[in-house]
């Protein structure tokens, strides 16, 4: 096989340091490396010790300082509020330095920490290369979090200023953030010294004197502020992650190794060029939003778009095909689900018929399994390639894709084909023993991780180690399994913890659980991720009651479903619960999670031999149908 992937795979994984080393020449340094990879302290690799740069200047003054002001940085597309405003590289040099002079003068220096806590609006952006600009950490909470999970990260990073706005638009609701800040500031132990807000005209925050400042006044008064030189191994952000607990994990994305393996990714994986539009229709409070809404694409030169709106209710299912049409949009990056709710509107994309779509040549998609269903349906509507990948938030971009920059395979529906060139991935069965081509186990990739990944947890070393290196010697572990077939094409079928995928967003069903046993009424319960046809999978919780509750269960479910709700947000979509006599277990007391989740879904299972007494899934098999689950629905 010669084509560039091979060559371009064979060299990252038996030379890194040629590999990388040479892709590092096409971003600005202001002190080269030392160092490639540096491997003197394992198991933490770092990439690029030695060198010093700055990845706002990458993002915005190097496309200024090479002639390219002009061109548009980002296209803010709004339509919830019923906006397109375009900011040019010159532009968004101006709104950045500025606000990095706000920061400033609150205080703000290297290694400092500020949280951003905002909706789609390029202040957030601005805010976000303020932060890389002045050496800054800038840990990014999305906006569908409650106070509560807002409250978690503030105790953990401990910042020194949070950002917000006044508000966020979901289709059908102005959702206010003040409060929700306010309330976390109070919930948390750590307290930042300052919060400026950026007003919005559809809700007006209220301020509380000497602590909250307005956006505005701020920035008519601020002094920019230059590029500082950074470490290519200081901190550019944290972006918190579920965990197996409600503890959420803190993951560290370095300067150096980022801005490489983003900038390479644009071409080789994406297919796009400096001066193509790229879009990924995700939200900046998730890893796709920091890796390809803000930092990939502005590394590449590219012009990318800022979309506060959803697949569909805003106004209606072609709202994608107009974005693209509209902008001109060459690649686009969104979740299966997303596809899912507009197939489910437009079930024959006649919408599509309206829109002049020849710019766009490719649909990626992430976050989730891409079922064959949704695959086929994207690929006959827009007949150009559809293409799945594989990543986390840990890695910060695609451990496994179709590189269409360097080789275009064929696809095979439920394969995001095969592992990106940098990552040595293997399947291993739970004694540690390779797994035969085709064979299910856990798949993980051999140390080092490439540039770009995870270096450690916030402050966090051993959770780090525990998390990820620990089951596996010698390998980071996914937490995915899956099989990887004859031809090298990645199969990935599930988590092996307990987090779930609920529209593309990852949550933990153990913190749910914890949340639910808050309830004074519940003695034990159990969250399990059941399939749904639009979010992939939903949470669905079995409570136990306490001895003697004598309480009409509905009003106990309601209760439940809204502390689950205030607790964790109306992100985790957790709506479905009931009430059972007890829970399935094994002898040893485990929860047979997996077996309840078998029933809901109709699919077959075997009785576990270790099953304590298995009258228990009788009942729960009637508890289900009850709710409109398992055969008994
Ligand atoms: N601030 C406040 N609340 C928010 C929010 C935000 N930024 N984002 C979502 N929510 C709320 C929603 O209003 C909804 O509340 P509800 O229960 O009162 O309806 C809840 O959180 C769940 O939101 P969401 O997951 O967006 O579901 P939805 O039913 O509103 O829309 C889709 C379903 C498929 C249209 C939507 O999930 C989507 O556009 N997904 C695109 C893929 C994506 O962004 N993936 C991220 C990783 S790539
Ligand atoms: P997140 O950290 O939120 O990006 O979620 C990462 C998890 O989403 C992965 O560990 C997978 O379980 C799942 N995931 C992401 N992309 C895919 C994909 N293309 N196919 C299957 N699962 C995916």
């Amino acid at each position: 096989m010669s084509n560039l992937y091979a060559k371009a795979y064979e060299q990252s994984i038996n030379n890194p340091d040629k590999f990388w080393g040479s892709i590092a020449e096409d971003c600005h340094w202001y002190k080269k490396w030392d160092k490639v990879l540096d491997d003197s302290n394992k198991p933490f690799y770092r990439w690029f010790t030695g060198a010093e740069t700055n990845s706002c200047y990458n993002a915005v003054d190097l496309h200024v300082d090479n002639g390219n002001g002009e061109q548009d940085a980002i296209i803010y597309d709004s339509p919830v509020t019923d906006t397109i405003k375009k900011y040019t590289f010159f532009d968004l040099k101006d709104r950045v330095a500025k606000f990095a002079g706000v920061l400033t003068s609150k205080g703000v220096g290297k290694g400092d920490r500020v949280i951003i806590y905002m909706p789609m609006i390029p202040e957030a952006v601005f805010a976000m290369l303020a932060c890389a600009r002045i050496g800054a950490v800038h840990s990014v909470v999305f906006g569908g979090f409650a106070a509560n999970e807002l409250a978690t990260r503030i105790n953990d990073a401990k910042p020194k200023v949070i950002v917000s706005a006044s508000c966020g638009i979901e289709v059908t609701r102005v959702i206010e953030y003040k409060p929700l800040l306010d309330e976390a500031i109070n919930l948390s132990e750590s307290k930042p010294q300052t919060c400026i807000i950026f007003q919005r005209p559809q809700a007006t925050a209220n301020m509380i004197e000497q602590r909250d400042y307005d956006w505005n006044d701020e920035m008519a008064k601020a002094v920019p502020q230059d590029c500082v030189h950074v470490k290519a191994t200081d901190p550019l952000y944290i972006l918190y992650t579920s965990g197996t607990t409600g503890q959420p994990k803190g993951v560290v994305r370095d300067n150096g190794g980022h801005m490489v393996a983003l900038k390479w990714t644009m071409k080789a994986v994406y297919g796009v060029d400096k001066g193509d539009v790229y879009w990924a229709a995700s939200d900046i409070g998730w890893v796709v939003g920091h890796s390809y809404i803000v930092y990939g694409p502005l590394f590449k030169g590219c012009t990318t778009i800022l979309f506060e709106g959803k697949p569909v209710g805003t106004p209606d299912a072609a709202a994608f095909w107009r974005v693209i049409s509209q902008h001109k949009v060459k690649t686009m990056f969104t979740a299966p689900t997303a596809f899912r709710a507009i197939k489910r509107e437009d079930p024959n994309a006649q919408l599509m018929k309206n829109f002049n779509l020849s710019c766009f040549n490719y649909l990626f998609l992430a976050g989730e399994r891409l079922d064959p269903d949704t695959l086929s349906w994207a690929q006959n509507a827009l007949k150009i390639p559809v293409i799945d990948h594989w990543w986390q938030t840990e890695t910060g971009w695609a451990i496994a894709a179709n590189c269409v920059g360097l080789h275009r395979f064929d696809v095979k529906p439920g394969s995001p084909t095969k592992a990106v060139p940098g990552w040595n991935m293997v399947v291993l069965g739970p004694d540690g023993r390779a797994a035969r081509a085709g064979e299910i186990g856990a798949i993980v990739a051999k140390l080092p991780l490439p540039p770009g990944t995870l270096p450690t947890l916030w402050q966090n070393d051993q959770r780090y180690v525990d998390s990820y290196l620990t089951m596996f010697p010698g390998y980071y572990e996914t937490a995915d399994a899956g099989f990887i077939d004859e031809d090298g094409y990645v199969y990935v079928m599930a988590r092996t913890d307990d987090i779930i995928n609920v529209a593309g967003h990852r949550l933990s069903t153990g913190a749910m659980e914890e949340v639910i046993a808050e309830h004074p009424d519940v003695a034990e319960c159990a969250v399990m991720g059941v399939e749904d046809k639009l979010k992939g999978q939903i949470p669905l919780g079995m409570m136990v009651l306490n001895a003697g509750v004598d309480r009409d269960n509905d009003e106990i479910v309601k209760e439940v479903v809204d502390l689950v709700r205030s607790k964790i947000g109306p992100v985790a979509a957790f709506k479905t619960a009931t009430v059972v006599k007890r829970l399935p277990k094994t002898r040893s007391g485990k929860i047979l999670r997996g077996t309840m989740r078998a029933i809901a879904d109709k699919k077959k299972y075997k009785i576990p031999a270790t099953i304590d007494d298995h009258t228990t899934l009788d009942e729960i098999e009637e508890s289900l149908g009850k709710i409109g689950y398992g055969n008994k629905a």
